[in-house]
């Protein structure tokens, strides 16, 4: 009987709510230190995303699949970000310097002419992290997932789905890439022989 209540108890506990304790615990956003610099270095998959906001939520689902490489530059409080993503059956590669606020824990990127924000939360259990879009109030909210792979486990997404449900959003409405629909591993080839090539000639 014991076992059965425990239990009972138990498979109530994914219920998360915004308000709750555990939410504000997994929203919370640690400052970004050289360490984390160093941990977000090389190459990540965007597994999939879910934003109210509709300029993200219409870039989310043109985006079919997605890889870049962080090169953290600590002294000037950035890093750079060199981006292959599949829109159209095409590869748009861009390089760009995202913003390191260290203290509240935030990314930033201009982009479209103003400075997008979002909070840097990191798995403390897997190589994935997650984005956490909050600008301009809760009509706003959103959230990306990325991994050092581009399949994740059920664990993994778990740690996700969990924020999403903190932010009211349903599971229906996340929008995952397909690794099979990329168009950019011959553009990187590219780019990797190039870069060979420059440190080979120096
Ligand atoms: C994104 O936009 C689609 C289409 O307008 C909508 O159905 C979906 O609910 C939106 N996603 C979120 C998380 O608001
Ligand atoms: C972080 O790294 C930069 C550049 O290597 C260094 O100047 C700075 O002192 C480091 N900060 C801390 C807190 O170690
Ligand atoms: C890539 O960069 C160009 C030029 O900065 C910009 O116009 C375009 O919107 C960017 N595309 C993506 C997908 O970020
Ligand atoms: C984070 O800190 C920077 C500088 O300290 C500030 O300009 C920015 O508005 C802060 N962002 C958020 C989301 O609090
Ligand atoms: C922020 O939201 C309010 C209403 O919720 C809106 O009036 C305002 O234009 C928004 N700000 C921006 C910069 O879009």
């Amino acid at each position: 009987m014991a076992l059965l209540w425990a239990l009972a108890v138990l498979s109530l506990l994914p219920l998360l709510d915004a308000q709750s304790p555990e939410c504000a615990n997994l929203m919370t956003a640690a400052p970004i230190s050289n360490a984390t610099m160093d941990w977000l270095s090389g190459k990540w998959f965007y597994i999939g995303s879910a934003f109210r906001n509709a300029e993200y939520n219409e870039s989310a689902r043109a985006i079919q699949a997605a890889f870049f490489y962080f090169e953290p530059r600590h002294a000037e409080d950035k890093c750079m970000a060199r981006e292959y993503q599949t829109i159209a059956d095409k590869c748009v590669y861009n390089c760009s310097y995202i913003n390191v606020y260290r203290q509240n824990g935030t990314l930033s990127k201009f982009e479209t002419d103003r400075e997008h924000f979002a909070d840097l939360l990191l798995s403390n259990h897997f190589r994935t992290f997650m984005l956490a879009a909050s600008w301009n109030g809760t009509k706003n909210v959103g959230l990306s997932f990325s991994a050092d792979k581009p399949e994740v486990t059920q664990e993994q997404k778990k740690e996700f789905l969990d924020v999403i449900k903190c932010i009211g959003i349903q599971e229906s409405e996340i929008i995952y890439t397909d690794e099979k629909k990329d168009a950019c591993g011959p553009l990187q080839k590219q780019h990797e022989e190039e870069r060979k090539k420059e440190t080979e000639g120096s």
